[in-house]
């Protein structure tokens, strides 16, 4: 045996995990890695339990509504809902305040309704009896002559206040979350 290798034999191994303070480190590198590989892999699951920017975008609509005259309503989609947005004539409200609650099938009064502000009805324009889309009529009978809504699946009647008068729908058309922003000029929906 050499001399040289002599020598080299008394080096401690540059792989000795007899080395605490190596063997640490060599424990804490794997971890590290460990979780940044397990993290890496988690990302797109995590991911795809974040709505989507789409669906994020329509949260909420505004919705502009100075260009809206009293007895004229708009239609808008929330969400992939029709809602219906109707500027409410004096003569409109006071016959929804006038309806007595005893003919309605899901009594609510017009006030718990539309608290923010009579003049506008929003409702979510989906017959509550099986989904269809009632259209707005001027005269909907039922000696209620100041308007409000007929589904033409199986002829729930709505009154102008979106609220079951007649036929198989159980409840009024639901309002949704809504607020008036810009000075009253848009109701943002959601
Ligand atoms: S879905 Fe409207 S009356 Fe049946």
């Amino acid at each position: 045996m050499s001399k040289n290798s002599q020598s080299e034999s008394k080096e401690p191994l540059k792989d000795d995990l007899s080395d605490p303070s190596r063997r640490d480190f060599l424990t804490l590198t794997a971890c590290a890695v460990g979780a940044v590989g397990a993290g890496a892999a988690a990302l797109p699951f995590i991911n795809s339990m974040n709505p989507a920017a789409d669906v994020m975008a329509l949260a909420s609509v505004d919705i502009d509504i100075k260009g809206i005259q009293p007895g004229h309503s708009k239609t808008v989609v929330w969400r992939g809902k029709p809602i219906f947005i109707r500027h409410r004539t004096e003569e409109e409200i006071k016959a929804a305040n006038e309806t007595s609650l005893k003919i309605l099938p899901d009594p609510q009064t017009d006030q718990e309704r539309f608290a923010k502000d009579p003049k506008w009805l929003v409702v979510i324009g989906v017959c509550t009896h099986l989904g269809c889309i009632p259209n707005e009529q001027k005269d909907i009978g039922h000696g209620l002559h100041e308007g409000g809504w007929l589904c033409p699946c199986h002829g729930s009647v709505y009154d102008i206040s979106g609220r079951i008068i007649s036929g198989p729908a159980p409840k009024n058309l639901e309002v949704p979350p809504y607020q008036f922003i810009n000075n009253g000029s848009a109701i943002r929906i959601g």
